[in-house]
């Protein structure tokens, strides 16, 4: 049994220890916003966070994320408010939707360690998520919405300010 620790939160782990962990964190662990595209890499919509770096969870063997911090896309807010997820709001950046969990993990990491990216810097961090409906000019223009939103201090969106649909 090993120790895993999601979100802040400990779980006590005792299945298949070569499993990926993208595979305990959906099926074992519940946390079904990763998500299973390729299982090889090369896609991007199983990233999640491992001590603050954004990783593929397709290719990580729980047994080597012991004593480590994973943060998937349920822990950056209880209710969709991170800076990153209220800029993917108000530019209507999902289409289908599949993908954005992974390019907001990456976007985040991003924004982490590069608090006001250039083009250049945004193509670099998002180039391994891949989205089949096209929506990387929204989600550039969402991650240079969220880095103003961070430098300001505030949030870009309020859904009940704003009056939208929610
Ligand atoms: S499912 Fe992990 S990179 Fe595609
Ligand atoms: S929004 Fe459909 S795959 Fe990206």
């Amino acid at each position: 049994m090993i120790t895993l620790m999601v979100n802040g939160k400990s779980h006590q782990y005792q299945d298949d220890m070569d499993m990926p962990l993208l595979w305990a964190l959906r099926d074992v662990l519940k946390y079904t916003g990763t998500k299973y595209g390729c299982g090889k890499g090369l896609c991007g919509a199983c990233t999640i966070h491992l001590d603050g770096q954004p990783v593929r969870a397709c290719l990580t063997p729980v047994s080597a994320v012991e004593g480590q911090s994973i943060t998937t896309i349920e822990g950056l807010s209880d209710d969709g408010s991170h800076p990153v997820q209220q800029a993917w709001q108000a530019l209507n950046v999902p289409q289908c939707g599949y993908c954005q969990s992974g390019q907001i993990m990456s976007a985040v990491a991003l924004l982490e360690h590069t608090p006001n990216p250039t083009d250049k810097q945004i193509d670099t961090a998002m180039s391994g998520n891949i989205c089949r409906c096209g929506t990387y000019t929204r989600i550039k223009e969402a991650i240079h919405l969220a880095s103003e939103s961070v430098a300001k201090g505030v949030n870009v969106f309020d859904p009940k300010v704003e009056g939208a649909d929610v």
